[in-house]
């Protein structure tokens, strides 16, 4: 199908892509594909604490300003990923010692000298990533031990402070599939908001796959969030078509039905409130992109190009969807 109009003329809600820098910056290809189709870019890895803030005085500023300056110059907003996360952290930080109040002066530095950084630039920040186990508890991260459970709360308050106007979410996967995980978030979200925290949205990641969830799983948890008053960002989105593994013969027919699947995303994102809307977002660009194959060591095609960087089934199937 033809590349134009783009995925985001034809959309009411922005559509977002998880950007790489380096190909931004250096295969023509991909930057002509992406500044074409999308008007919204959360940064794959280079606002996560290991790369912004390499060192406890030193923050890293300008491979993410480079960025901004594009999303600027192209009128694309910049979705802000991550504040505060348990994964790729500087060691510094994992192996800090300190006192309680060392550790709490720490972090909010942190938070703070990155949305004082950014305030006024970026559209919304992923506050804290993941905090919760599968279970429905809170994961033991770094923070939770130094800085106990309220950790989370903090984290917004000091985010809000620094940057009043940008929006804030909570970012989790496995919030559609795993009833006992979304219920522990989404009580955690309600009693913070229902506390005057500022916190706007719930950013469900979508790393899901042609199998599986069943499409009215997906509904009943977009429906939950958007119920409970969160804005919803669909913010990880590819779908596997091998999430098992091993051999795997790619074919019209498994195309047909990664297309299915998202057109069932798109249909059921649209039931949401339109204000409640606030975009959706592809975990990468092409299948040469994702990060799926690498970090399970499987043959995979989760995304909406070919590892050439051309359309495939999927992404057709979403203009006719949005
Ligand atoms: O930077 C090094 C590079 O110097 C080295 O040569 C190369 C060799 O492997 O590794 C590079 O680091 C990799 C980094 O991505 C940058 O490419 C890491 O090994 C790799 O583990 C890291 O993976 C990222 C992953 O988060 C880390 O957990 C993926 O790119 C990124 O897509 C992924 O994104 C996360 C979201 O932030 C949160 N939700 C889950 C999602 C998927 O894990």
């Amino acid at each position: 199908c033809a590349l134009q109009p783009a995925l985001y003329q034809l959309s009411d809600f922005p559509i977002g892509c998880a950007v790489d820098l380096n190909k931004l910056d250096y295969n023509p290809t991909y930057a002509q594909l992406l500044g074409q189709q999308f008007n919204q870019l959360s940064p794959e890895n280079i606002m996560k604490p290991e790369h912004i803030h390499p060192q406890p005085n030193y923050y890293h500023w300008s491979e993410v300003d480079s960025l901004l300056s594009y999303c600027q110059k192209e009128h694309k907003s910049l979705h802000g990923h991550t504040l505060i996360w348990h994964q790729q952290l500087p060691p510094w930080m994992e192996e800090f010692e300190g006192t309680t109040a060392e550790w709490e002066a720490m972090f909010k530095d942190h938070i703070q000298s990155i949305c004082r950084h950014f305030k006024g630039k970026v559209r919304a920040w992923d506050v804290v990533n993941e905090a919760f186990n599968e279970d429905g508890t809170l994961r033991n991260s770094i923070w939770k031990q130094h800085l106990g459970a309220a950790y989370i709360e903090k984290a917004f308050r000091y985010a809000h402070e620094a940057d009043p106007d940008a929006l804030l979410f909570y970012n989790d996967f496995n919030l559609a599939i795993n009833p006992k995980k979304r219920a522990a978030v989404l009580s955690l979200l309600k009693n913070l908001k229902q506390r005057g925290l500022a916190l706007d949205g719930i950013g469900l990641q979508m790393h899901i796959s042609i199998a599986f969830p069943e499409n009215r799983v997906i509904e009943s948890a977009f429906q939950d969030f958007s119920k409970a008053g969160f804005l919803v960002h669909i913010s990880e989105l590819d779908i596997s078509v091998n999430p098992y593994g091993g051999d795997f013969q790619a074919g019209a027919e498994i195309w047909e039905r990664q297309a299915q699947k998202l057109a069932a995303v798109i249909s059921l994102y649209k039931q949401i409130e339109n204000s409640q809307r606030y975009g959706i977002t592809f975990w990468g660009l092409s299948d040469a992109d994702s990060w799926i194959p690498s970090a399970f060591n499987r043959k995979d095609y989760p995304l909406l190009f070919d590892g050439n960087y051309q359309a495939k089934a999927a992404y057709c199937k979403m203009k006719e969807s949005l």
